[in-house]
């Protein structure tokens, strides 16, 4: 056994139940991006909306009792491509959860959508059915990036789309990517500087990466080479400062006080139910956390949710897990945790980890200030090593 290993071998302090915040995944896109690997599938004919609609209500009411009343702060409908669902589906099961007294009158409650499954109907309804973050999957507002990207929707459709975003909600991210199939560090400012112009409250800018199991991992397409990727990386970052986006977590930009409320809970280790084909859910209890998977393909996860066989994976993390865990979410914020959160939320105490963060600290991938545990400028370039000074070996 590591030494990492033997030194969270128990946990110390008690736990104290955390923020609870709901994850909805609806899991069809009108086509696969040939770049992703999220659990999202082309629906064979029409999306089944009401019988997926009825399977994620079946699921949510068996797993409210153990969740012993304690409402959600945020909701988010992710995917896939939620904006294929109509706006009386995503009202329904908000109705639900307010039938059932679960749900926080200032709860954050986001929606993804696509440009191209984008129309004011449809916006107008989800903010009327209670949505009050809309989460836009723009990629690029260049017609040849989003052709690369096998996008279903042209640059023209985005503007439409954030246009749309802009006037219907006060709080809207776009999604962009970087590192694009012959992109130039001037195309990519481009981007940014019209997002920007949007006035969006948050961004969330991800480096293009091949994922294994993609149309991109059999036929990469070719990628900037380094240094263009840093000094594309350089001046998106610069761009988004500039404009005062706040630089939180490694693709997260917030204008001040407007980040993403439900992903920070996720970073800070809270807990979440996943509904929905494939959802994860994180959930303490009175002595234990536990972590569930739902089954995975969508026509299996409503065949069986009915019968309550709709868990693929239900496991109790062990301290080695949780640690792992823990920091894998924690340090990916720029200003890190203090470590009365990681006490409250893993049972483990400060003394516990005392090793792994000293050797962190000697190699200058952390600091230790004020009780607060913060990723140095090297460690945030060399996130995995950083969090690998916390795994088990
Ligand atoms: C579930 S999708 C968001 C909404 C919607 N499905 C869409 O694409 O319009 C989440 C985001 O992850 C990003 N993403 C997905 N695959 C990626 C990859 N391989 N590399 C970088 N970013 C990726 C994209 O920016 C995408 O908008
Ligand atoms: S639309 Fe979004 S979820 Fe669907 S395949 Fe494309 S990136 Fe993935």
């Amino acid at each position: 056994m590591g030494a990492v290993t033997a030194a969270v071998s128990g946990r110390e302090s008690a736990l104290v139940s955390p923020p609870l915040t709901l994850y909805v995944h609806l899991p069809w896109c009108v086509r696969k991006c040939p770049y992703c690997d999220f659990n999202s599938h082309e629906p064979r004919g029409r999306v089944p909306e009401r019988a997926y609609l009825d399977a994620l209500l079946v699921d949510l009411h068996g797993a409210l009792p153990a969740l012993a009343g304690r409402p959600f702060a945020t909701v988010y409908f992710g995917g896939g491509t939620p904006s294929l669902f109509s706006p009386g589906a995503i009202g329904s099961l908000l109705d639900g959860l307010r039938r059932a007294g679960v749900l926080l009158p200032d709860a954050e409650i986001t929606l993804e959508a696509n440009p191209g499954t984008a129309d004011e109907d449809h916006f107008r309804g989800y903010r009327d059915a209670g949505v009050n973050r809309l989460s836009l999957g723009i990629q690029s507002f260049q017609d040849d990036a989003l052709r690369a990207l096998g996008r279903i929707h042209d640059a023209d459709d985005a503007r439409r789309a954030t246009r749309l975003a802009a006037e219907l909600f006060d709080n809207f991210n776009l999604d962009l990517m970087y590192g694009l199939p012959g992109q130039t560090v001037t195309a990519a400012a481009a981007d940014i500087g019209e997002a920007v112009a949007f006035g969006p409250t948050h961004l969330s800018c991800y480096q293009l990466t091949l994922e294994p199991n993609t149309v991109f991992a059999s036929f990469p397409p070719e990628l900037p080479a380094e240094p263009a990727q840093s000094a594309i990386e350089r001046r998106v970052h610069d761009a988004l400062a500039a404009a005062d986006y706040r630089h939180y977590e490694v693709s997260a930009h917030a204008k001040p006080g407007r980040e993403c409320r439900h992903n920070r809970h996720y970073w800070e280790f809270a807990d979440y139910l996943g509904i929905g084909a494939g959802a994860h859910s994180k959930l303490t209890g009175d002595d234990t956390i536990c972590r569930e998977a739902r089954v995975r393909r969508p026509g299996g996860y409503m065949r069986r949710v009915g019968d309550g066989h709709h868990l693929a994976e239900v496991r109790n993390l062990d301290p080695v897990d949780l640690l792992a865990e823990f920091m894998m979410n924690a340090l990916r914020l720029r200003h890190g945790f203090p470590l009365a959160l990681l006490s409250e939320r893993t049972g483990l105490t400060a003394s516990s980890i005392h090793e792994p963060l000293e050797r962190a600290a000697t190699r200058g991938l952390l600091e230790l200030h004020d009780d607060r545990v913060r990723p140095t400028p090297l460690g945030r370039r060399y996130l995995n090593q950083l969090i690998t000074q916390f795994l088990a070996e």
